[in-house]
């Protein structure tokens, strides 16, 4: 398949910049590919194009309906004309289906749920910290917890690949402790790959939901097993040979992240390995990673943290060999090697 450029229809057209178009534009397009995710437009393609009335039928909409929302997917590059047929493009059909590499479908669904509590942004500004956590948010209303593990295991599917090429795991590491691991598909990857390896999972009860059914359905019951618990808080054991704390020190303050990279570095067997995946922090600011962060500061009240930062902890709990991976596209993160 031939990966065409999406057109940027959020940029202006014409010599005036129309101040609007930078609101207007953006808040149409997402609200265009969270319904097309939301009706299964994508999904009802993803075997093949479809006349318009069939896929309308489809997707259980009105034929009227459908082909408005088609016609603008079709202008900013989610789908093509072929014919009197509508199709996925190659992008779409590679990252929101589940005939693609990742269907990112759920981050659309999640992305619908974050887009209301959005609105309390200036609210978060106005005060610098959260109305409400994620994780308060999630014990109400238990459907968002599932919904962003769900968002998160597409995330680990795309990220998978390149955690097993980097992370360099020996004969003689049997104990991995997977800190913040939700899905569980990391340790299930890990797990599938060394068969020495055993794992226990920490996560909020509120994440964990689907999470023994996932280890189950791989049949790993036997060798991960998961802890309950605000792993600032929770016993998690020690003798471990591998620490997995990925994408969860943005969740967490300065503070917080050098008291558990502390416990991390106790609970470690001698030789044991530190594996973290982040955005990191770089001056100047990348724009992802400022949108990023603006986003902690309304969900969790935290932040991105500096290079500086996690070498200074690392150091502190008697960590060495530390290493950075940059992955590739940079919007996928980095990660920090470090050895006990
Ligand atoms: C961004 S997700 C990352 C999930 C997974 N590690 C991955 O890389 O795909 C952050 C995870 O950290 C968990 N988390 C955040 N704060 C936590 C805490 N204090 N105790 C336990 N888990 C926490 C969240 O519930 C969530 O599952």
């Amino acid at each position: 398949m031939t990966f065409v450029p999406k057109p940027n229809v959020c940029q202006p057209s014409g010599s005036a910049e129309l101040a609007m178009l930078d609101v207007y534009m953006p808040m149409m397009k997402s609200a265009a590919i969270i319904s097309a995710g939301r009706l299964g437009l994508f999904e009802a393609l993803a075997k093949g194009p479809l006349p318009l009335a069939e896929l309308a039928a489809k997707i259980q909409s009105s034929l009227q309906g459908t082909a408005t929302l088609a016609d603008f997917l079709v202008v900013i590059g989610y789908l093509e004309k072929q014919g009197e047929c509508i199709a996925n493009t190659a992008s779409t059909q590679r990252w929101f289906t589940s005939e693609g590499q990742v269907d990112y479908t759920p981050g659309l669904l999640w992305t619908h749920e974050a887009w209301p509590m959005m609105g309390a942004l200036a609210e978060a500004v106005r005060s610098g910290t959260p109305g409400k956590t994620l994780w308060d948010a999630m014990v109400e209303k238990p459907q968002l917890g599932q919904l962003f593990s769900a968002y998160m295991a597409a995330f680990a599917t795309d990220l998978g690949p390149d955690l097993l090429e980097h992370v360099p795991i020996e004969a003689t590491h049997q104990r991995l402790l997977d800190l913040g691991g939700s899905h569980g598909l990391h340790s299930i990857r890990f797990c599938q790959r060394y068969p020495q390896l055993s794992a226990v999972i920490v996560d909020l009860p509120s994440a964990l939901t689907e999470t023994g059914a996932t280890i189950a359905q791989a049949e790993l019951s036997a060798r991960i097993h998961l802890s309950p618990g605000d792993l600032l808080e929770h016993d998690w054991g020690s003798g471990f040979d591998v620490v997995f704390y990925l994408s969860v020190a943005h969740n967490h303050t300065a503070e917080d992240n050098r008291r558990v990279i502390q416990r991390i570095g106790e609970s470690l067997n001698p030789g044991g390995l530190l594996v973290i995946h982040e955005y990191i922090e770089d001056m100047p600011l990348k724009p992802f990673h400022a949108a990023f962060s603006l986003t902690l500061l309304f969900e969790t009240g935290t932040k991105i943290h500096r290079q500086a930062d996690y070498s200074s902890w690392l150091t502190a709990a008697g960590f060495s060999a530390v290493s950075r991976i940059d992955l590739n596209p940079q919007e996928k993160g980095s990660l920090i090697l470090a050895r006990r």
